[in-house]
């Protein structure tokens, strides 16, 4: 097991991050230091994380506003905390707006963990005890037919902009490594689910727009299968593999649990008219067969046997519980989704969302 002290995680007010931080602080028995390195975009909100800061402020939590492509301001954060393990998240997430606006995917995703990395080899120049752990995707792998999943050996075929961006970063990850000996590990996991995941992703849209009667747009036929997996199980995957994992080793993450969009639309429809009363019909009906995303990926389908035999990993959460878990987050927690669906984000919707 690592001694972990001081650790940076980037993207840590994102919903990963987030879950991430709020994870390591209420399930672990972690003692040191997390600082969240966040730039906040639309995506990132510290609100996610106002109980953790409340509790752990100033003493164990530490939030630091920072843009990961701003070279000067990392070294800066990496001094001040003498940080030794680099949990890497941050990143453009979103593969519509990658399909829409590619350059921020380049420049974050590419160039922030380029500079990150950088900022890493340059601060730690000694690499005892150090560790930098990229948090990528399934996506990198491409799409699969109806048979077969991603193995960690399998390779790299990313088709949107988003995953030849993450792809690029891994390749990067890789070669620091290979190439200076730095102490790396990596995951790459599939569809995520759970609370504060910022409504602009297939869950909680559908969620969002059930609640506000809107159309619930599917896009396509309806067949595409992602394979979907609990946030705090992936998060669990992470931290094990910070703690345990082999250096310059990947390793997938999954639900092992496949589902076609459009029956998990209909499931989600099901659950949200247990919760709230109203007739199943009531949500169905806005069902809506949309545009397909261009370049769309068929299926994923994760094989984490790696992570299971020799980490001891394994999935806690069934989807029943999780999706029901998430839906009921939804229906509480309107104060964060009122926070979140201001400005940008309506604007965005509104400009991507009319034409489909
Ligand atoms: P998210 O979009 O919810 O959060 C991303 C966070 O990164 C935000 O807080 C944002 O402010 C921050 N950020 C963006 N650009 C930044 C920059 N230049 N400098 C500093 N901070 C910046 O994303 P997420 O869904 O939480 O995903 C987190 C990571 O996990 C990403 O690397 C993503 O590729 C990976 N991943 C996500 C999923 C999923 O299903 N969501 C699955 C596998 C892997
Ligand atoms: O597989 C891991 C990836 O999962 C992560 O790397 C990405 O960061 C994350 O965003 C997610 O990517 P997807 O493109 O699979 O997620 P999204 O929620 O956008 O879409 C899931 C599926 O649902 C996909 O087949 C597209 C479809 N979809 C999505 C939206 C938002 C719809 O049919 N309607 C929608 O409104």
């Amino acid at each position: 097991m690592r001694k972990l002290t001081n650790i940076v995680i980037t993207g840590g007010a994102g919903f990963i991050g987030s879950n991430l931080i709020r994870y390591i602080f209420e399930k672990t028995d972690f003692s040191g230091k997390i600082i969240n390195l966040d730039v906040l975009t639309y995506a990132g909100n510290p609100y996610s994380l106002d109980d953790i800061d409340k509790k752990f402020g100033g003493s164990q939590y530490f939030f630091e506003k920072a843009d990961i492509r701003d070279r000067k301001a990392v070294d800066a954060i990496l001094v001040k905390y003498d940080v030794d393990t680099i949990i890497h998240l941050a990143a453009e997430s979103h593969v519509d707006r990658s399909i829409t606006g590619p350059e921020e995917f380049i420049t974050t995703n590419i160039n922030g963990t380029f500079n990150l990395l950088e900022a890493a080899k340059n601060y730690w120049k000694d690499f005892e005890g150090k560790l930098f752990h990229h948090v990528s995707t399934d996506e990198v792998y491409g799409s699969l037919g109806d048979e077969g999943f991603f193995t960690e050996d399998t390779p790299y075929d990313p088709r949107s902009p988003y995953s030849a961006a993450k792809a690029s970063s891994d390749h990067l990850v890789m070669a620091y490594f290979h190439t200076y000996g730095m102490p790396i590990t990596m995951s790459n996991c599939s569809n995520n689910y759970g609370p504060y995941q910022f409504p602009e992703k297939l869950i909680p849209v559908m969620i969002e727009n059930m609640l506000t009667e809107k159309a619930l747009p599917v896009y396509g036929d309806g067949k595409n299968i992602r394979d979907w997996l609990y946030v705090e199980d992936h998060n669990s995957a992470v931290w094990t593999i910070v703690n345990n994992g082999k250096t310059g080793r990947t390793y997938n993450i999954g639900g092992e649990n496949e589902w076609e969009n459009i029956k998990l639309v209909n499931s989600l429809c099901e659950i949200v008219a247990k919760e709230t009363g109203k007739e199943l019909n009531y949500y169905k009906k806005l069902i809506t067969f949309v545009k397909d995303r261009p370049g769309h990926d068929r299926r994923y389908a994760i094989d984490c046997s790696r992570i299971k035999k020799e980490l001891d990993w394994k999935q806690t959460y069934s989807f029943d519980s999780g999706l029901s878990e998430t839906v009921k987050w939804y229906l509480t927690e309107r104060s964060w989704i009122e926070n979140v669906k201001s400005g940008e984000y309506l604007k965005w919707m509104e400009e991507n969302y009319s034409e489909r």
